[in-house]
């Protein structure tokens, strides 16, 4: 989502910036801007409609000497993509950056206009800055008009301030989105992500909500939501979680995918010690819990997460032996569950800023419920807000499409189920679990070693415009999230369907033109998925089969068919078999010619509801 990069300091700060942003693109963002402060003191804007690159030679236009500035990327939410709606907003000697939603702009607008206020956008941005100008006007002290702003403004919001009053400052603002101030030697910076910080500073605070400040070269003040002055030691980043690069592959999404063998082996090793049978609980983060209060777990996520956590109930319930509920973020946090303290809740999360996410957790804490995150970004919101944190350590996700977080965030579950069964005494199948772990990482190894073939297969379906995909059990969510992939990227329409439900509507769906992907491993639901299976063939749906290698009678029933290795573990095999399916939609998308790291319309961190 919208992405914004803060620099005061001595050096130019156009290129510090510029790149900055472009450190955020991975995001998603529709629109962009710059403002700096030229020598006079003046504010100066540049901003463009679509990607960076058309801002890029705009830059030009604004004052090269000078050393103060913001920069945004915007993702649409209150007015079309274009340059008008873009930010930096300005007037009056103001320039303002603004990431999150104004729930109240509608009146706040109408306030703003019967004083006289002309606006030249349609975002919800450009009516906090009339409100700002406003409020400015009548005290004339920055941080005075911060502590009325906040009680005018309904909604997320984290803004970046230009005066002109005061050229070498800048204000700003968080709440409920995510805001990070980096601190350098005679220069600071603020950004959305550290990571367009990371580059030039380690040193860095995480704001909360309510807080806000002002920075100058050689300063940065901090106040809570009263006015009052804050110290906060900066944490020092560990840069390793910051590197980032293709690696020579031709996207990110396709390096993320080939990077899941090893990142299955390494969250094994950190998790687990699969020789002497026993789970890491630091690492797991099961020492800020008390497991003997869990008598109910609620599991929450949005898209890819969420479906990682419905493959989570499958694994946890059975093994812990308590209720466990999965549920989207957006319905869970205006359901109004029933919560106590004995119930765990689970967000899982890549970013650990989205927003609905953050807003369940924050829920069910306020209502005694302990809380356990699972997430791959560290100092991330979420986790700072959880009692305890599982980290994935998936390494920075950076394609829009979630590939190697889902795979981590599966086995994490799995791992964490079984230790929160050996911490309940439980009786668990130890050793069995620990082959079946050890065996994984080869096995998907295998499964992306086939992507030569399934890249020959996608060259079937790339122009088909619908795609039905079903599977039981674990792999009902599999086939939910092998359609989420394809219409993500290649952004044709797919349904995922658990086998069981396809007569109970969307076989009406099937006929000669409708590809049906059929999960079917050699597991318990072999036969019932086979059947399913038929039920299509019996309306000349095509099949292209996801089973177990050397399986003939599955192959002989398929137009296309990939064989996997098979896990000695159910739960393990969902992880391998979503393997092509992420792949066919890569080759689907790279064949269509869309954007693959950076789909159209969608962003990396929801950061808004
Ligand atoms: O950062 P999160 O894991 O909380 O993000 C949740 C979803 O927005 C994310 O999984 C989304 O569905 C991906 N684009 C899926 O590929």
């Amino acid at each position: 989502m919208c992405g914004i990069v803060g620099y005061v300091g001595s050096r130019e700060c156009l290129d510090i910036i510029f790149e900055g942003l472009a450190k955020l693109e991975y995001r998603g963002y529709d629109s962009t801007g710059l403002a700096v402060v030229g020598k006079d003191s003046k504010i100066y804007i540049e901003k463009s409609e679509g990607k960076l690159s058309k801002l890029r030679p705009l830059l030009k236009n604004l004052p090269q000497i000078a050393s103060v500035g913001l920069g945004h990327t915007r993702w649409a939410t209150h007015g079309a993509a274009t340059t008008a709606n873009a930010h930096p907003h300005v007037a009056d000697k103001l320039a303002i950056v603004h990431n999150g939603i104004i729930e109240n702009f509608r009146e706040l607008k109408a306030e703003c206009e019967a004083k006289g206020a002309q606006f030249k956008s349609q975002t919800d941005t450009e009516v906090i800055l009339h409100v700002l100008i406003d409020l400015y006007k009548n005290n004339r002290d920055m941080k005075k008009t911060l502590l009325s702003l906040r009680e005018k403004l309904h909604g997320a919001y984290s803004l970046g301030i230009l005066v002109e009053d005061e050229p070498s400052t800048i204000y700003f603002v968080k709440e409920g989105s995510p805001l990070v101030l980096g601190y350098g030697e005679g220069e600071n910076f603020f950004a959305s992500d550290a990571l367009a910080v990371v580059e030039h500073t380690r040193k860095v605070v995480f704001l909360k909500d309510g807080e806000m400040g002002r920075m100058t070269p050689t300063s940065i003040e901090l106040w809570d939501e009263e006015g009052t002055s804050l110290e906060r030691e900066p944490l020092t980043l560990d840069l390793s979680s910051f590197h980032i690069g293709k690696s020579g592959y031709k996207h990110f999404m396709l390096k993320e995918i080939h990077e899941q063998p090893a990142v299955m082996a390494k969250t094994i090793q950190r998790l687990v010690d699969v020789d002497k049978g026993t789970f890491n609980e630091a690492a797991l983060g099961l020492d800020a819990i008390d497991v003997t209060k869990i008598k109910a777990i609620h599991i929450v996520g949005c898209g890819t997460a969420y479906l990682a956590g419905v493959i989570g109930k499958y694994i946890l319930e059975p093994i812990v032996k308590v209720p466990v509920q999965v549920e989207l973020a957006s319905e869970f946090r205006y359901r109004d569950p029933w919560l106590n303290e004995g119930t765990l809740v689970i967000p899982i999360t890549q970013s650990g800023e989205t927003a609905d996410t953050l807003a369940s957790l924050k829920h069910a804490m306020e209502k005694g419920c302990q809380s356990l995150a699972i997430c791959n970004v560290h100092f991330a919101t979420i986790p700072r807000t959880a009692h305890g944190t599982l980290y994935m350590e998936a390494g920075p996700e950076i394609g829009v499409a979630s590939t190697k977080a889902f795979t981590s965030q599966v086995l994490c579950l799995y791992i964490l189920a079984h230790a929160l069964a050996a911490k309940l005494k439980h009786d668990i199948p130890v050793s069995s679990v620990m082959e079946a772990l050890k065996a994984l990482p080869p096995q998907v190894e295998h499964g992306i070693g086939l992507g030569p073939v399934v890249e020959k297969i996608s060259q079937t379906y790339y122009e088909v415009q619908n795609c039905i995909y079903i599977g039981r059990a674990a792999n009902s969510s599999i086939a939910l999230e092998g359609a989420l992939k394809l219409k993500e990227i290649s952004y044709i329409h797919a349904e995922g369907y658990a086998g069981g439900e396809l007569k109970h509507g969307p076989i009406a769906l099937i006929d000669q033109h409708m590809p049906v992907i059929a999960l079917c491993p050699k597991d318990r639901h072999y036969d019932k998925m086979m059947s399913n299976i038929e039920e299509v063939r019996a309306r000349e749906g095509k099949i292209f089969g996801i089973g177990a290698l050397g399986d003939l009678k599955f192959q002989s029933i398929c137009q296309d068919f990939i064989g996997l290795p098979q896990s000695s573990d159910e739960f393990l095999q969902s992880i391998i078999n979503v393997i092509p399916l992420q792949l066919f939609a890569y080759h689907v998308a790279c064949k269509r010619g869309t954007d693959v790291d950076q789909p159209r319309n969608l962003a990396k961190s929801v950061t808004v509801e």
